[in-house]
């Protein structure tokens, strides 16, 4: 598949865009101040924090998984049977308590916080792939 260039300028703090990259949706996300400062708050909930098991990009081995922490990208697709997480942005409280968002998994209940990273407990065994990108200027990503 051919690599995909995504206008980011007009995301909002906050909010998730979906485009498609070989078939697959592909998540980006702005994250907020707030939401980088409590990606650091509860390593000791999640499966694998520093991504070790993980096959993914040089550049997204860092707590935050990307190139710049105000944007996440990742592949939207669960890694337990490949379904499609929900993006709590607000509600996620409800699934990990004291973690205000991140990614629900509605076929079995796979738990993602906002860098992609599995918590225990769930039938996912990995973080969330991180595909290949790069950023082209301020605005502009491509994927791929
Ligand atoms: Fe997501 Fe099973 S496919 S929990």
């Amino acid at each position: 598949g051919a690599p995909v260039e995504v206008n980011i300028s007009k995301l909002e703090p906050g909010q998730l865009i979906r485009v498609e990259w070989r078939g697959k949706p592909v998540w980006v996300v702005r994250r907020t101040e707030e939401i980088l400062k409590g990606l650091a708050t509860h390593d000791d909930k999640l499966r694998d924090p520093a991504s070790n098991e993980e096959q993914q990009p040089a550049y997204a081995q860092n707590a935050v998984r990307s190139i710049k922490p105000e944007y996440f990208i990742a592949v939207g697709l669960c890694t337990h049977l490949g379904c499609s997480p929900t993006y709590l942005p607000d509600t996620f409280g409800e699934q990990v308590e004291g973690v205000a968002s991140g990614f629900f998994c509605p076929c079995h209940g796979s738990k993602f916080d906002m860098a992609g990273r599995v918590f225990q407990g769930v039938p996912a065994p990995l973080n969330l792939v991180v595909p290949p990108h790069q950023y082209i200027d301020d605005g502009n990503v491509i994927i791929g």
